[in-house]
């Protein structure tokens, strides 16, 4: 098939360019100017910023390809500078879309598989949800409000995208190379420095992805002719009590410490509160029966701080 990648440098779309071709389909990465050099070793590369309306016309037109694969964020940007981070990365789940999906309808391509997030439900009953949980769009944080409400809206827009075939993946907590849990990464810093504990009974719980899992269950979204939402992420949703000291031991960093819960807000902020001590974990029943997908990890246990 001829598959257009839309952010092919990123974490996942860089691997997910090559595992694509060596599964025999032919692929175009879609890639900004100024990131040209970074661009994966593809079939073709075309060139446009996803904001740029006349420009994502011009180059999905250029690949017309049948399948597109939207992997675009400005989440990296999240080191430096997090409000911009989520500004533009809610722009690229709303604006963005937009654009890729008219693109894709001119080009007349017949499917498209865009990323979002596993951990974006609203409080619940149980503690791992499935995919008609409702989103937690309306979060006290403003903050991650705005976000869910992005992610809400690029996951209207991939479902109505007809006459293109839509396909939201979930992906779970990603670790892995580049990613934030990378020994590199951000999280990895926070928990050597000690500066990442755990708040009251660490319950809130979180569903783990290794990087090449994410590609593979792109590809299997690819290639499959299922529509609708799926959680990727692998069978054991985890506690921040059991993931967090796990973690920092893999790392060879110090035992988290215990802090009241009600100091945590003020510590760590809303959002990361929110992940330790309620958040929720997602099921991946539909992507295993409906995509046909196997984690190739039994577990975050393989892997989580050791790369
Ligand atoms: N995915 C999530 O929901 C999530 C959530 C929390 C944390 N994280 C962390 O964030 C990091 C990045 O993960 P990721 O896969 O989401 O992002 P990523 O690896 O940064 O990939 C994003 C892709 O989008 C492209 N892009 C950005 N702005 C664009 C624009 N205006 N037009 C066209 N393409 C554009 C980037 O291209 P350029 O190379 O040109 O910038 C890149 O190819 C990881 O460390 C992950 O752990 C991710």
């Amino acid at each position: 098939m001829r598959i257009l990648v839309a952010g092919a440098t990123g974490v996942i779309g860089h691997p997910l360019v090559g595992a694509l071709r060596a599964r025999g389909h032919e692929v175009s990465a879609l890639v900004r100017q100024e990131s040209r050099e970074r661009a994966p070793e593809a079939d073709h590369v075309v060139v446009a910023d996803a904001l740029d309306r006349e420009a994502v016309l011009s180059a999905v037109s250029a690949a017309r390809p049948e399948v597109i694969v939207h992997q675009m964020s400005a989440l990296r940007l999240l080191g430096d500078d997090p409000v911009a981070a989520f500004a533009l990365t809610a722009r690229l789940r709303t604006e963005g879309t937009a654009n890729l999906i008219e693109a894709a309808r001119a080009a007349g391509a017949r499917r498209l598989v865009a990323q979002s997030i596993a951990f974006a439900a609203a409080p619940a009953s149980v503690p791992v949800v499935d995919e008609d949980a409702p989103l937690y769009v309306d979060a006290p944080d403003p903050g991650w409000a705005a976000t869910v409400r992005a992610v809400a809206e690029l996951e209207r827009l991939v479902l109505d995208s007809g006459p293109l075939a839509g396909v939201v993946l979930r992906y779970g907590t990603l670790y892995g190379p580049g990613t934030m849990y990378a020994r590199t990464g951000g999280a990895a810093q926070a928990v050597l420095a000690g500066q990442l504990p755990l708040p009251g009974d660490g319950a809130g719980i979180m569903s783990f992805l290794h990087v090449e899992d994410a590609v593979g269950a792109t590809v299997a979204a690819v290639e499959s002719d299922a529509i609708g939402v799926f959680h990727v992420t692998y069978d054991d949703p985890a506690p921040a009590a059991q993931w967090l000291p796990h973690y920092a031991q893999v790392l060879a960093g110090p035992s988290p410490r215990t802090i009241p819960a009600e100091l945590a807000p003020r510590m760590l902020g809303w959002y990361l509160t929110h992940q330790l001590t309620a958040a929720h974990g997602a099921s991946n029943d539909r992507a295993r029966t409906t995509l046909g997908w196997k984690p190739l990890r039994p577990s975050w246990r393989d892997g989580l701080g050791q790369e």
